[in-house]
């Protein structure tokens, strides 16, 4: 596949996250129930028990009834926290029903519980990760801050956890496929409201 340019990744981003935003309040709400009823049967969700989560912004499809799920399910559940030291890395604070959540230096809500709730990103069963864009092969597009890439940079290697499943709006798909970079993560789950897809050739799995 021929290599994206910045600029195209960049067009590309920014058409994805205009189709995401406009769903319905309606839409968003279907979405989200649709997509806990792909998530809950999967073999990586029953067998997770540490899951981290992330609050929706700017259209992200709802992860709130698949939290409570697995609240309700008794797994151990996480948010991602800006690193308060290693820049531009998260750590994952672990969030209980009526945990407080303030605003984090990009607007995005994070828990304000002390750091000591939190656990290392290698602690995670499966992390559920908001995806601006997605293709087959489990490519992902993102904000293009590169968190997750620096977070989980150490599954390029031959670590096999936690599992990352990304999260989308069938809207969000890349027809034409996502050439990866160097430093991206690859999936090795996709879920959107109306299908579930694992990526079995990844070279860690
Ligand atoms: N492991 C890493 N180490 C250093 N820089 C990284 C790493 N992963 C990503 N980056 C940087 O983060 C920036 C954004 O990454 P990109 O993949 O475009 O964003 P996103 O994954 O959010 O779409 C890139 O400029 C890249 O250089
Ligand atoms: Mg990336």
């Amino acid at each position: 596949m021929p290599q994206q340019s910045p600029e195209t990744r960049k067009a590309l981003r920014q058409r994805l996250r205009r189709a995401r935003r406009q769903l319905s309040f309606s839409e968003q709400r279907h979405a989200a129930l649709g997509l806990t009823r792909q998530l809950r049967h999967t073999g990586l969700w029953q067998g997770a028990r540490h899951i981290a989560f992330y609050q929706a912004v700017d259209g992200e499809i709802v992860t709130l009834p698949a939290l409570r799920l697995a609240w309700q399910q008794g797994k151990a559940c996480y948010l991602p926290v800006l690193h308060p030291i290693k820049d531009d890395h998260m750590v994952f604070v672990r969030i209980w029903p009526g945990s407080r959540l303030a605003y984090n230096r990009w607007g995005i809500p994070e828990p304000k519980a002390a750091l000591k709730h939190s656990v290392s990103p290698r602690r995670l069963d499966l992390v559920l990760l908001p995806l601006v864009g997605f293709d087959e092969a489990g490519n992902r597009i993102g904000m293009g801050k590169g968190f997750y890439d620096r977070t989980f940079a150490f599954r390029r290697g031959k670590c096999r956890r936690p599992a990352l499943t990304g999260l989308g709006h069938e809207c969000q798909k890349v027809a034409e496929g996502i050439a990866p970079s160097a430093w991206d993560v690859p999936l090795d789950a996709l879920a959107t409201p109306r299908r579930y897809k694992s990526i079995k050739n990844r070279k860690a799995l």
